[in-house]
């Protein structure tokens, strides 16, 4: 007897939902928002630049509807005109990504204060003021059958202590493995309001966050990833979709690594039969 609740685009089309990306405009922000579009959500993306942004949602609108929300989400006033425009257009919201980071580099002694706090508010504190924000804009969306989702940016750097040395990254390995924490909290606290809250936690992927690591460390990078790579766009929305779709609807509090293993890789033990 065949069962069309496992029909393939039953499982894994957004048609009709509506999500908000944060920090849409470039990298896995837009991988994530063309996965989301081709799958048949309408998609607003968030960034700072405004300019940057609109030409991102333009060259998007090529997989569907995508609007430009320019603004700041580690700002409270920019962060209310983005959620008071966002409930103008829409009377509910199905997904949303927080995916806007940012990260800091500094030698151990050096490492600035300020610097630690602005990675905290973007990463963590934002993270949380938003998705309190758009909350009931979610449960507008959430039914019994297909709950809303907030999907969380996390890192593999939040799992483990990087395996490329060097770069004194304090702040943002700290912030990280704090995201994978507030996921887990909001699982609890949203779960009742039919809300799944789930983390991808991505290990390397092409972007200006990596530019510069990439360039100078590229090997070590793909020597460190069991597949002996870096991840691609589709394997970025991919696991979005997933989370997204219907398919993904019974998972909630998960930290979920993209990363061809390579948090694990260093976990392991090679045991030789002599
Ligand atoms: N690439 C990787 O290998 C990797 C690995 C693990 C985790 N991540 C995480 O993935 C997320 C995206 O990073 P990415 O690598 O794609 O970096 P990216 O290329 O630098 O993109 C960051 C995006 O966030 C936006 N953004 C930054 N600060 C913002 C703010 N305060 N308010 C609104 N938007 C903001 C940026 O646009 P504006 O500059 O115009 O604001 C941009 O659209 C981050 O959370 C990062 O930690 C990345």
């Amino acid at each position: 007897m065949s069962d069309s609740s496992l029909d393939i685009q039953h499982l894994f089309s957004l048609e009709g939902k509506v999500a908000l990306v944060t920090g849409g405009s470039r990298g896995i922000g837009y991988m994530i928002s063309q996965g989301l579009l081709q799958a048949g959500a309408r998609v607003y993306i968030s960034a700072r630049k405004a300019q940057a942004c609109k030409d991102a949602a333009a060259e998007l609108g090529q997989y569907g509807e995508c609007v430009a929300l320019p603004g700041d989400v580690s700002d409270p006033d920019s962060r209310r005109q983005l959620c008071e425009q966002l409930a103008a257009a829409e009377p509910r919201l199905d997904i949303l990504v927080n995916n806007a980071g940012t990260a800091w580099g500094a030698d151990y002694e050096s490492f600035p204060e300020s610097a630690f706090d602005k990675v905290m508010r973007v990463n963590v504190t934002a993270m949380f003021a938003l998705t309190r924000d758009l909350t009931p804009l979610l449960e507008a969306a959430a039914t019994p059958e297909d709950p809303a989702r907030v999907i969380n940016i996390g890192s593999m750097e939040g799992l483990h202590i990087p395996t490329v040395h060097g770069m004194g990254n304090y702040a943002y390995t700290t912030s990280k493995a704090a995201v994978h924490h507030l996921t887990r909290h909001l699982a609890v606290e949203l779960g009742r309001r039919r809300i799944t809250v789930n983390a991808i936690a991505p290990g390397f992927f092409p972007s200006r966050m990596t530019d510069h690591v990439f360039e100078n460390r590229r090997q070590e990078i793909e020597g460190n990833s069991l597949l002996g790579r870096v991840g691609k766009a589709e394997e970025m929305a991919g696991i979005a979709v997933y989370l997204s779709g219907r398919a993904g609807a019974y998972t909630s509090g998960a930290v979920i690594p993209v990363d061809g293993g390579t948090s694990i890789n260093h976990q392991h033990a090679v045991i030789t039969d002599t």
